[in-house]
């Protein structure tokens, strides 16, 4: 059984931390400093990095900790991304405490973004600044076709998966989709506990796919009610599920 751990760093990123006995992998490191005050609080030791993709926030902190411990790195291939030891692709699998975890290239947010997969008893996902509860990343580098096969691969996953997503936007997230799918009853509940939990400084991750299909938008490109208002701001046709991503993409950054 792996324990999981949100260590909070800058503003609103979550460098989650797998545990098991005295071991630690984190995922997305981009301050070193959570990560060693939580190891030198428990008298933990690091295994491990697992990292996302090559923003500066989730890659920050890789030097500091492989310094001070000689563990393996594994990351996406980006040379652009010092001290990656291990380069992962599509469909490479890796073992953490004895669980696989499978990768998916998840390009969108940016173009070497991986994510990680254990369909095991436990089932996990960590998938960096792909799909974030309630939203997506933001399109800095791939393209809405590209978010849109990625998004197709995570929300395939088993239901119950928790999903672990490296930013706190889910209330934001939340904001606007209760504009885009103003008819989702079942979103307006959930928008309102989450106010409630972040006005008192609660996390609200992880979040689960099962969560994320009844949520999420951008896993909701064929709801009727989104797809109306989406075209209602948009002034491109709306055929298919790509374009009511590109559309509500749009809308999002504007919002
Ligand atoms: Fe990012």
């Amino acid at each position: 059984m792996i324990e999981v751990t949100p260590l909070k760093a800058f503003t609103d990123n979550y460098i989650w931390a797998l545990v098991s006995k005295e071991s630690v992998y984190v995922v997305d490191p981009g301050d070193p400093n959570p990560v060693l005050d939580f190891l030198s609080e428990n008298n933990f030791i690091l295994e491990g990095i697992l990292i996302t993709h090559h923003h500066y926030d989730h890659t920050g902190g890789i030097k500091t900790l492989a310094d001070r411990y000689d563990v393996p790195v594994y990351g996406p291939v980006n040379d652009s991304i010092e001290g990656i030891t291990h380069e992962l692709r599509e469909n490479d699998c890796i073992s953490i405490f004895n669980q696989d975890f499978k990768i998916f290239e998840v390009p969108g947010h940016t173009l070497d973004h991986i994510a990680y997969y254990s369909d095991a008893d436990q089932k996990l996902l960590f998938c960096g600044d792909t799909l974030f509860s309630g939203g997506c990343g933001r399109l800095f580098e791939g393209t809405p076709a590209q978010m849109h096969d990625s998004l197709q691969k995570l929300k395939s996953l088993s239901p119950e998966t928790l999903v672990y997503c490296t930013h706190e936007y889910t209330e934001n997230n939340l904001n606007f989709a209760v504009v885009v799918n103003n008819e989702n009853e079942y979103l307006k509940n959930y928008y309102s506990e989450v106010k409630i939990k972040r006005k008192n400084d609660e996390i609200t991750l992880p979040s689960s796919i099962q969560k994320e299909l009844k949520i999420n938008p951008f896993l909701r490109l064929t709801d009727e009610n989104i797809i109306s208002n989406a075209s209602d701001f948009s002034s491109i046709d709306i055929n298919k599920e790509v374009d009511t991503l590109t559309a509500i993409r749009e809308w999002k950054d504007n919002f």
